[in-house]
This record gives structure tokens, C-alpha cells and sequence, in this order.
């Protein structure tokens, strides 16, 4: 299973493809990817980003985002991953070289290992938040019987999450078990590992979520009002920020910005069409971020609650709803279960990337690896961890280390990017070559991403990056 060295200056050859590691079907690349995009992007972030941005406008403004935006560049990944073969990096390299430019190229790639290891350290601390609501969920925490009477829910949920982040052990040892299921998935490979992983918990993802948004609409008598606060735009509530904040969240949403994708699709077969995959992954994406809002604010507004709690949005407001409401414990339990499973099928998908490089570049067996930069993230994951206690009085730019991962990468780095990406696509590559892997000839279609690619994207990225540097 282990490929062999293949020098960064040799011939560009695909290893992985030519061994039995390849996606076994279009269905299992199309799981796998809207796995990764589907995360704690779509369940903890959307939501309450939407909600702290005054709702109906902001998604319409969003959605906008994925489709002018973030579909080109998710094609764009795709098609670079696939025609360059290898790693993201010698992808990069590979294939600049060919039509006769620069191998610097290649820094693109290298900022995207970089701010992989970034995301992942950070992107983990959250997953194991999950885990310690899921086995509060099944301890019976948020039934409402384990309340003692005249308890204040709120006091009591807001305590609870309080405490888990005062906790650095519980915080270290959960961030610990997500990045041991990670580990231990990619060290498989993409078949026996992050395939076979795709197959039933991308499937149990929406099962669990459909189940969610069917009891939110059943009982809580509040499903008219949060399908008007998600699609009635008031656009007076919009500001300028939040287009900005629209805008990253279409990058971190859809994993594109750092070369996941490009990992992702260095093992599509050739026969499959990189438009439609795209737009089969970004719809399920967004399918999940829209569904997920449906399953959480009736219960919110059942319960009288604010939608613009922020980060504490499924937290704390969730969990008041849950002990609130009959056999809220059990369906609590289904909420976080859904919640790790989303996490864990991206976590995967960070991880790739750089062991991808990493194997290829040093002809390590994909085992150690998958481990040695396992322990690196691991290790940078627990100082993101304690940045919650016993650091939260270490300081960069005015952030404690885990605000600080989550800016850098999230408003700085996937941005950043992106637009490389698209500049690297839409000029340095030939026409030529992107509507052959593209494989719809120069259509209009092609001509409309290519024009998206060489002048939408660059600009409207550029003032993202500007106004979060400034
Ligand atoms: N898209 C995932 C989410 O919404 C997170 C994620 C996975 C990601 N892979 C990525 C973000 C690569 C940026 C880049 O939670």
C-alpha cells in the first residue's frame, strides 16, 4: 500500500492512481468530498453566523458567495488535483512547469500543507467540544428530570460548557481521541481508509440530520418562523462585514483555499466530470448548512431564545432547548453524534493533504507518516486547547492561540489562497489544458468559469483578505 518515492523532479506520474487507490467509483469520491465539506463549518458556524447577521440576507448573500464564488474555485481544485497527479505540491509544481513557468508554483502548495496542520490543530479542539456533549448527552445531562427543581437552565448549560473549556484535561484528551480516529482512518489510505470511512458515515450524517429536522418540524410549532428568519431577506439588517464574513465562511465551508480538494481529487478516475461532482459536493454542503439551521432554530425559538448567541450558539442555546423539551436527552445524543460524525469526516480530509505530500516527498510508508504528523498537529492541538485556561493569557495580535489559528487560517489564509488559486488557474494553466480535464470544451459555461477564475474571484477575495488584514 505504500507508494514509492517518486523525486519531486522525476516524472509526474500518479502513484496512488496506478495502485488501487484510486476512488472506486464517482459515488464514493462525491461521499468522501461532501464528507470534508461538510463539517463543523456547516452545524456550528453557519448557523450562528447567520444568526448573529440578522438571518434571511445573509444566506441569500452567502449563497451567492458558493455558487460565484467557491464552486469555480472547488472546480478549479479538483481539475488542478487530478491533472497534476501526486501531492499537492508537486500538483502545483508539475504542472506549471509544463506550460513553461515558474516551479515556485509550488509555494501555493506549500502554504496549503502549512495552513492545514494550522486548521486541523484548532478544527480538532472544536470536534472534541462534541465529543464531551455527546457523552454529557447520553450521561443524561440535558434531561430535563436531571435538573434539580428551580435549577435555571441557562445558569446550568452555560456553567457546563464553562467548565468543559476551564478543563484542560477533558479538552487534551478529547482533541486527543479525534485525532487518533483521524490518524488512524488516513494511516489506511484512501480505499481501506478514508473510503470505507466515507461510505456509511457520510450516509449517517444526513440520515441523523433528516431525523433532527423532521422532530424540530413536528414539535416545536416554530418551523414557519425559522424558515422565515433563513430565507425571508431583510436586507436592511445586511452590512458590509457581513458579505465579508459570507464570503470566508464559502471557503472554509466548502474545504477549498488549501488544497484538500486537490488531494481529494488527485485520485478521481478520468472519466468523471468535474463540473458535476463539484456541483453535487457544494449543493450537499449546502443542503446540510440550510438543513442544520432548520434543525436547530425552531427548537431555539421554541424555548424563547436568541439566535445570536455566536460561537455558544449550539453550546449553550441548544442544550437550554434540549433540557427544556420532552426526551430532549435523546435527541440531544442524536444531535452531537451527527455533529462528530461531520467533524471526523473532515478532519480526514486536512489530515490528507500533507501526509499525501509528506509520503510522497520523503518514500515514508504512509503509516509513519500519517503518525509522525499526527503527533505535530496533536501537539499544536493542545496548545490550542489551553488557550481556553491555563494560556489564555498568551497573546498574538490581540487573540489568545486558538482565536488566533481560527483568524489566521479562516480569514487570512484559505482566502489568501483561494486566490492564488485562481490565478494560478486562470493564467498560468492553458486554456487548452482546463477544457480538456475539464471536459466540456470551450462552452460557454467554460468560458463564464474561466472569466469568474481570471477577474471575479481575484477581486472580490482581494477585499476579503484587505479588510480582515486592515
Ligand atoms: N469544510 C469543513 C467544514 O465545513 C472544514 C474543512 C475540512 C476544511 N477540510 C477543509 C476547511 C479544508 C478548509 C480547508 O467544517
Amino acid at each position: 500500500m505504500n507508494a514509492p518515492v517518486q523525486p519531486l523532479n522525476g516524472t509526474p506520474l500518479l502513484v496512488a492512481r496506478q495502485r488501487n487507490n484510486a476512488w472506486s467509483s464517482r459515488l464514493t469520491f462525491i461521499l468522501a468530498a461532501a464528507g470534508s465539506a461538510v463539517g463543523l463549518g456547516n452545524v456550528w458556524k453557519f448557523p450562528y453566523i447567520v444568526g448573529e447577521h440578522g438571518g434571511g440576507a445573509f444566506v441569500l448573500v452567502y449563497l451567492a458567495c458558493i455558487a460565484l464564488i467557491g464552486l469555480p474555485i472547488l472546480m478549479a481544485e479538483i481539475l488542478i488535483g487530478r491533472r497534476g497527479g501526486g501531492s499537492p505540491i508537486h500538483g502545483f509544481r508539475s504542472l506549471a512547469v509544463r506550460e513553461g513557468h515558474s516551479p515556485n508554483w509550488q509555494l501555493i502548495g506549500w502554504m496549503g500543507v502549512g495552513c492545514a496542520f494550522l486548521i486541523l490543530s484548532f478544527y480538532s479542539v472544536v470536534a472534541g467540544w462534541s465529543l464531551s456533549y455527546l457523552a454529557y448527552a447520553i450521561d443524561g445531562r440535558f434531561g430535563g428530570a436531571n435538573l434539580a427543581a428551580g435549577e435555571d437552565t441557562a445558569q446550568v448549560m452555560g456553567e457546563l460548557f464553562a467548565s468543559l473549556l476551564a478543563s484542560p484535561e477533558t479538552l487534551i484528551v478529547c482533541h486527543s481521541l479525534v485525532m487518533a480516529a483521524t490518524m488512524l482512518i488516513v494511516a489506511n489510505g484512501i480505499r481501506s481508509g478514508l473510503e470505507r470511512a466515507a461510505r456509511w458515515m457520510v450516509p449517517g450524517i444526513f440520515v441523523l440530520l433528516l431525523a433532527l429536522v423532521i422532530y424540530a418540524a413536528t414539535s416545536s410549532g416554530q418551523f414557519g418562523n425559522a424558515l422565515a428568519f433563513l430565507f425571508r431577506p431583510d436586507v436592511s439588517a445586511l452590512t458590509w462585514e457581513a458579505v465579508l464574513v459570507a464570503l470566508g465562511h464559502a471557503f472554509f465551508t466548502l474545504s477549498v483555499g488549501m488544497t484538500a480538494m486537490m488531494a481529494y481529487g488527485a485520485h478521481l478516475q478520468k472519466r468523471v466530470s468535474i463540473p458535476k461532482a463539484a456541483l453535487a459536493i457544494a449543493g450537499l454542503d449546502t443542503l446540510v448548512a440550510l438543513l442544520a439551521g432548520l434543525a436547530i432554530f425552531p427548537l431555539v425559538f421554541a424555548n424563547g431564545l436568541e439566535p445570536g448567541a455566536g460561537p455558544g450558539l449550539i453550546f449553550v442555546t441548544l442544550p437550554i432547548a434540549f433540557a427544556q423539551m420532552p426526551g430532549g436527552g435523546i435527541i440531544a445524543s442524536l444531535f452531537f453524534l451527527f455533529l462528530g460524525l461531520a467533524a471526523l469526516t473532515s478532519t480526514i480530509s486536512i489530515l490528507e493533504p500533507v501526509v499525501q505530500y509528506f509520503e510522497q516527498r520523503r518514500g515514508r510508508s504512509r503509516r509513519s507518516t500519517t503518525l509522525i504528523i499526527g503527533i505535530a498537529i496533536w501537539l499544536l492541538g493542545i496548545g490550542a486547547a489551553l488557550a481556553f485556561n491555563v494560556w489564555s493569557h498568551i497573546t498574538i495580535l490581540d487573540k489568545n492561540l486558538f482565536d488566533f489559528l481560527d483568524f489566521a487560517t479562516s480569514s487570512v489564509l484559505l482566502p489568501l489562497g483561494g486566490l492564488l488559486i485562481a490565478v494560478y488557474t486562470g493564467r498560468v494553466l492553458s486554456r487548452s489544458a482546463l477544457s480538456d480535464e475539464l471536459g466540456c470544451g470551450k462552452s460557454t459555461l467554460f468560458r463564464l468559469w474561466h472569466f469568474v477564475l481570471r477577474y471575479i474571484t481575484p477581486l472580490g477575495v482581494g477585499l476579503v483578505v484587505f479588510y480582515n488584514l486592515v
